[in-house]
């Protein structure tokens, strides 16, 4: 176990590297089942949950060959294991899109209830209800879900609300299955499109990722192909708030700036100067925070992913800013941390009240999640003071070497072990 120590007060210059996209990864892994053959795929960022992808591929029976740190080889020719081991199921939330990857190709499957961040219930009736459109019947039984279909056969699905995950996992399950199928108010997200466009490369009949309508033909096989997955629009956005909290000046690199307008718009309204270039842009921050009203809502509007770093740093700005949660019921938990350091924020429902303040103050603080971890990362870069973050394992999920990454732009973090006797008498 393993804890950040971060001194605050240091104003971040320099440039960073933009990693591949964990949400777009954590899919195009699992599809690479469906192909049967070699794939190559690149830019994998090299972060825990794209790591238990690789071992659930290998412990299935792929074979994997690293050619860099961000570029592997999967050859799932000789695959047949089609039951996900409980334990790496239920290590991250993704482990679902194998449910779709190897019903689509062996026509069944089976993984333990997902696991990944508590952001309140996070049911996957969509996705069950696509995969009984397609033909297959699903049962869940101890914790396991299965799905089993002796023919999958194109259909037409409406979904009832507009889920990421679902819309991924029905073109898995439906590339190969005979007809056409047309999926119906579906996700529009970046890494949508970076799926549709790898299994199109595979030799899929994916039209329309990125619209609310996707139609697929399904063909009779896919072939392996070498592909690269698109930046981390959050790992992106992140820096971007971190840049904007300590008033510094930071160019992002390997990042497509049209993914990011949504995040670009609002860290504008709050004062930052952002200029992009084609695959590059530069923040900086020297004026005060304006206060902003946010709502999160699928693609394009703001990602729910961003909410928490954006709530951070609107606790520093000059006013009233109002942030409504409009995806996930439960994904204010981490205010109470943020009240700790000083901040004024007072959290109804979906709603979050933040009355800015002048300073944040160091605290211990706690990683409750992902994306709430790297919000405390921020708070604790403005904070004038030492402050000690725990249960990182939930960042280094979806951040590619953080630590490393904000010391090359003069933050002081240092990632420092807790021994394990400490750790027993916590418990
Ligand atoms: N929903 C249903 N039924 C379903 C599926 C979803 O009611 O069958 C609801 C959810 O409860 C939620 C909404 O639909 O209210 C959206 O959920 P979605 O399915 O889009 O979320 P997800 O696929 O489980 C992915 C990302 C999340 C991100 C959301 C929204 C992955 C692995 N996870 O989750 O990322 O917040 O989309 O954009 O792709 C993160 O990276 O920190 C993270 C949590």
């Amino acid at each position: 176990m393993e804890k950040f120590v971060i001194k605050g007060g240091n104003a971040l210059k320099g440039d960073v590297i933009i990693g591949g996209a964990k949400n777009a990864a954590v899919a195009i892994l699992p599809a690479t089942i469906l192909a049967a053959d070699k794939c190559i795929i690149e830019n994998l960022p090299c972060i825990s949950d794209v790591m238990a992808s690789l071992q659930i591929l290998s412990e299935l029976g792929a074979r994997i060959r690293m050619i860099s740190k961000s570029t592997y080889e999967i050859d799932t020719t000789h695959l047949e294991c089609t039951e996900v081991s409980n334990e790496l199921s239920r290590q991250m939330r993704a482990s679902y899109y194998f449910l779709g990857a190897l019903l689509g190709r062996f026509g069944c499957g089976q993984v333990a209830m997902p696991g990944g961040c508590n952001l309140g219930p996070r049911p996957i009736d969509q996705h069950l209800k696509a995969f009984t459109a397609l033909g297959a019947e699903d049962s869940v039984e101890y914790g396991m879900i299965r799905v089993k279909a002796d023919h999958l056969t194109g259909a037409h699905i409406f979904f009832d609300t507009v889920s990421v995950g679902a819309t991924m996992n029905a073109m898995l399950a439906a590339v190969m299955a005979d007809g056409q199928t047309i999926l119906e108010n579906v996700a529009r997200e970046p890494h949508v499109v970076d799926l549709a466009n790898c299994l199109n490369m595979m030799g899929a009949d994916v039209h329309g990722a990125g619209t609310d309508v996707i139609k697929i033909r399904g063909v009779k096989q896919l072939h392996g192909c070498s592909y690269t997955i698109i930046p981390d629009q959050i790992e992106a956005g992140s820096y971007m708030v971190a840049a904007a909290i300590t008033k510094g000046d930071v160019v992002l690199h390997n990042i497509i700036p049209k993914h990011l307008e949504p995040i670009t718009a609002k860290l504008r309204a709050a004062g930052c100067e952002i200029t992009e270039y084609d695959d590059a842009l530069r923040i900086t921050r020297t004026g005060p925070l304006h206060p902003l009203k946010i709502k999160t809502m699928p693609h394009p509007g703001f990602p729910t992913d961003m909410q928490p770093l954006m709530t951070v740093l609107l606790t520093l700005a000059e006013g009233t800013s109002i942030i409504t949660e409009g995806i996930w019921e439960n994904r204010f938990r981490y205010v109470d941390e943020l009240v700790h350091m000083g901040a004024n924020v007072q959290v109804d429902g979906q709603v979050a009240v933040v009355e800015g303040v002048k300073k944040l103050y160091p605290a211990p603080l706690r990683a409750l999640d992902l994306r709430a971890g790297a919000a405390m990362v921020m708070a604790a870069l403005a904070a004038d003071g030492v402050s000690e973050i725990d249960e990182t394992q939930h960042i280094e999920r979806g951040y590619e070497n953080i630590v490393e990454k904000l010391q090359a732009i003069g933050a002081d973090i240092r990632r420092v072990e807790i021994p394990v006797n400490t750790i027993t008498r916590a418990i």
